[in-house]
């Protein structure tokens, strides 16, 4: 029976790679989270029954399946209940917990050392700490993530926020050290270490703010991939290492596809007063700006020879995925060629509108990334922008006061006519106003963007 657990790991093993890689696609992550999730339960499954330490199996095995079932229930009624437009929070709460569990291991980890007296090897030492700090900071940080993204907290900011954030941090990681060294030891040490750590997760977050949230999130949740990790080390556990590893690097990779996409800089992220928009600049720009009606919309587009639409957090507020694929069937039928522009960081989390489109059986090979579809605005007859606004805002290239200044955008303003559907003229995510609005090419559509859609639909229907 030895061998058969570490046989039951590598699979698992494999099924976690499997798994990251089927996410890939909005087609097979359906498919590959069931993957990953099968494999995660036969290495739970197999630790809990074959598992030996000592030559003697688990104990506690009550309190191990009370555990599993309190966290499945409290995690699948939160899962079955969330809306769409609540993932990123949800996400951002589930990373926390995983962080405090990886603080957690440590502490336990330590105190049972501290019990035996058995001395602890420097690697040992390391990777409780390492585990102790990064679990702690990714707990309270993402816990802050979460009541921002709820709006029940604000972006807290005061003078020289940075140098105290700086200091704590330095201070946190020189506990680590001498607690690692042996310069520093015993629990009450190592809880003033957990509770640096909290505390700086909870200032490291609290400025931040504005377009960088989905950055700081996926870089948290690396933090919990590299605590896990070091969880798998402390256990020796290979399972639990390349579980921990594989998140760690999937989420560094995200964090840097993430800075990329709303140019910010890894070492700005890292140490900066990042996602200010308070900052300065994004001002006022008013101006006329000319409505349109849904009859007058839909005769652009029935008559034009491309129409690209571009979705944005609205289109997912308003639920109108399915109506918007309609319209999208009805002006095919009319001979006009449709394609969909996909900014990286369109909605509230990464891939979003690919998920939301997907839900509505919107072919994928019509879902253009920025990079791609740039290039043929000019030559675009109508974009219909749907609930779309940061990410179609051309201050992102113009205005470098702008709190999105360098942000890459969808050219939309290049194209013949644009129109633009939302509810009123009120700023998106970033809280700044959009010059497309009022560009002479540029017309609103005012309403709820599914309403809006239907209204369309029947219009262009009836041409
Ligand atoms: P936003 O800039 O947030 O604009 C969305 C617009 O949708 C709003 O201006 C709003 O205007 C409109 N809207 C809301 N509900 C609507 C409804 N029911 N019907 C019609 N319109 C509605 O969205 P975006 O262009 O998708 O840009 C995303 C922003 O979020 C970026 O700044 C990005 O950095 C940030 N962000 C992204 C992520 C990820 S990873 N995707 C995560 C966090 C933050 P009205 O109120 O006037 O209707």
């Amino acid at each position: 029976m030895d061998g058969i657990l570490p046989l039951l790991y590598l699979l698992a093993s494999v099924t976690f790679v499997l798994g990251i890689k089927l996410l890939g696609s909005p087609k097979s992550a359906r498919l590959g989270n069931l993957i990953a999730a099968a494999g995660m339960s036969v290495a739970i499954i197999g630790t809990m029954f074959l598992y030996k330490h000592n030559g003697k199996p688990l104990h506690n095995l009550e309190w191990i399946i009370a555990a599993l079932i309190v966290g499945g229930v409290a995690g699948w009624i939160m899962a079955m209940r969330v809306k769409m437009t609540s993932m990123p929070q949800m996400v951002s709460f589930f990373n926390g917990m995983g962080g405090g569990c990886a603080a957690l291991i440590s502490i336990l980890e330590y105190t049972s050392a501290t019990q035996s007296a058995m001395p602890v090897s420097i690697g040992h030492a390391l990777a409780m700490m390492a585990g102790l700090i990064i679990g702690g900071v990714s707990l309270s940080g993402s816990i802050i993530a979460y009541l921002k993204l709820e709006d029940r907290l604000s972006d807290i900011r005061f003078g020289g926020q940075q140098f105290v954030n700086n200091g704590l941090l330095v201070l946190t990681v020189m506990v680590g050290v001498l607690l690692v060294t042996g310069s520093l030891s015993g629990l009450p040490m190592l809880y003033l270490l957990a509770a640096l750590a909290v505390l700086f997760g909870v200032l490291f977050v609290l400025p931040i703010g504005g377009a960088d949230m989905p950055v700081v999130i996926s870089l948290l949740n690396s933090f919990t991939g590299v605590a896990a990790a070091c969880g798998g080390f402390l256990y020796d556990n290979m399972v639990m290492l390349i579980g921990g590893i594989l998140v760690g690097s999937a989420g560094t990779i995200l964090t840097v596809v993430m800075c990329n996409s709303m140019n910010r800089s890894l070492l700005n992220v890292l140490i900066g007063n990042f996602g200010s928009s308070a900052g300065g600049g994004g001002s006022s720009t008013g101006g006329s700006y000319r409505e349109v009606t849904a009859a007058d919309a839909a005769v652009m587009m029935a008559y034009a020879n491309r129409v690209v639409i571009v979705p944005g957090y609205g289109l997912a507020v308003a639920q109108a995925q399915h109506v918007c694929h309609q319209l999208e069937h009805e002006l095919e039928t009319k001979g006009v060629s449709v394609l969909y522009a996909i900014h990286p960081v369109a909605g509230r989390m990464p891939g979003h509108m690919n998920v939301l489109l997907a839900e509505a059986d919107v072919a994928y090979d019509k879902l253009i990334e920025m990079e791609e579809i740039n290039a043929d605005f000019p030559t675009t007859d109508v974009v219909l922008v749907v609930g779309a606004n940061d990410v179609v805002n051309p201050a992102a290239k113009t205005d470098p006061t702008s709190p999105i200044y360098g942000m890459p955008i969808l050219d939309a303003e290049l194209a013949r006519q644009v129109v633009i559907m939302k509810r009123s003229m009120k700023a998106g995510y970033a809280g700044i106003d959009n010059e497309l609005f009022y560009r002479p090419n540029a017309a609103m559509l005012f309403g709820d963007a599914k309403a809006s859609l239907s209204s369309l639909v029947n219009e262009v229907k009836s041409l």
